[in-house]
């Protein structure tokens, strides 16, 4: 194989720390503690081999990365290089004065999550009372400060029917885009999988009103749209393929291809300190190994997609054929692909019979290891 071109992404997950609890978190069930984060010093020196590598954009997230006391520095150490930067942010609890500080060190842009477009589902959702009004301050203030604002609305069973009034929120907060972004289940939102899995006809519905709202606000406000893997008929290309042009750095520094790469048992990955980064990306072999086609099985391999979607997910390949090697399930040409189906109809009538979001795993550092317990 001829050697990689450099990367052009990075998702840095500074913590794992957050205030929010929400049960579709792609963040792994074993969180990891605040004594397992990689220190000030260790993540600009990170950041440097990033810039250096060719890194152009960097997107800082977590868990809650406002909760890092030096998010200032970081910010500013990858600004002064000339690295694009995205905060992440739930948006609750952020200090009178921080965001400014932010645009301050060179901040490019800010993204803020609403688990609901009514103060009672954002609450309830991300398991924290008064988060929605706190969320619509911190908009308020990253306008104020001249930042350019994303809301992102990630969609499930329970804020499905909300679509419309997340354009309206959106727009009523001038932001500039809104990522409608159906969940990807992986993580704790795989352990909460049929409590959050949506309905065939509302998902349906939910597309005819984006294609809608995309047509009539096209100027004004940039509606992204992440499809449900489960309503597809092909995957997406996930992280824009294995190790193509993106990467991701877990708070203790691990270097990984994707957020979900860790659930793949026959993979180890590496740690920033052990390598530089340019060695992680070119030599080793968890990223060497879904890398371009080589690897692919077939239908993949003989498939006209195989340069467009990269073969899908595959971490969704290994949590449900069991195999990281194969068609993503997504794929209507995966032999695996009638199980998606399968897996909405069980969670369509396990909700028909009671409340689902009463089975929910609230996200908690502490609480992985017994919800993963539950669900095995
Ligand atoms: Fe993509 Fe593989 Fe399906 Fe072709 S067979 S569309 S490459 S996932
Ligand atoms: Fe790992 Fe998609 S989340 S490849």
């Amino acid at each position: 194989m001829s050697a990689p071109l450099p990367p052009i992404g990075m998702l840095a997950e500074l913590t794992h720390r957050c205030p929010l609890q929400c049960p579709y978190c792609s963040n792994p069930v074993e969180l990891l503690k605040a004594n397992r984060e990689l220190d000030t010093e260790t993540w600009l020196y990170l950041f440097r081999q990033a810039a250096d590598l060719g890194v152009l954009q960097v997107h800082l997230s977590g868990g809650e990365p406002t909760l890092r006391r030096d998010l200032e520095q970081l910010i500013a150490g990858l600004a002064g290089r000339g690295v694009y930067t995205n905060l992440i942010t739930a948006g609750v609890g952020i200090a009178e004065g921080r965001i400014e500080a932010f645009a301050e060190a060179g901040l490019d842009h800010l993204q803020l999550s609403f688990q609901g477009a009514r103060a009672e589902t954002t609450d309830r959702i991300g398991h924290n009372r008064g988060a929605h009004e706190k969320k619509l301050e911190t908009a308020r203030r990253t306008v104020a400060a001249g930042l350019p604002l994303t809301i992102n609305a990630p969609i499930h069973r329970h804020n499905i029917e909300q679509v419309p009034e997340f354009i309206k929120l959106a727009l009523s907060l001038g932001a500039e885009r809104l990522e409608i972004a159906n969940i990807q289940y992986g993580g704790w939102a795989l352990l909460n999988r049929d409590a959050l899995m949506p309905d065939r006809e509302a998902v349906m519905r939910q597309a005819e009103i984006v294609e809608a709202a995309s047509a009539k606000l096209a100027g004004v406000l940039n509606i992204d749209f992440v499809t449900p893997d489960y309503f597809a008929i092909y995957p997406k290309p996930c992280m824009g393929g294995w190790a193509r042009d993106a990467f991701m750095v877990a708070p203790d520094g691990t270097v990984l291809p994707c957020h979900a790469a860790h659930t793949i048992p026959s993979l180890t990955f590496e740690r920033f300190g052990e390598k530089s980064l340019g060695e992680i990306w070119e030599d080793s072999p968890a990223f060497n190994a879904f890398r371009g086609t080589d690897w692919m099985q077939e239908p993949c391999r003989s498939c006209e997609r195989c340069e467009i979607d990269w073969g899908g997910c595959r971490c969704q390949a290994m949590a449900i054929a069991g195999d990281a090697a194969a068609t993503d399930p997504a794929c209507i040409k995966s032999p695996h692909h009638a199980r998606m189906a399968a897996f909405v109809a069980e969670a369509q009538a396990a909700a028909a019979a009671h409340d689902a979001s009463a089975d929910f795993h609230y996200r908690r550092i502490t609480a992985g290891h017994e919800a993963a317990k539950v669900k095995a």
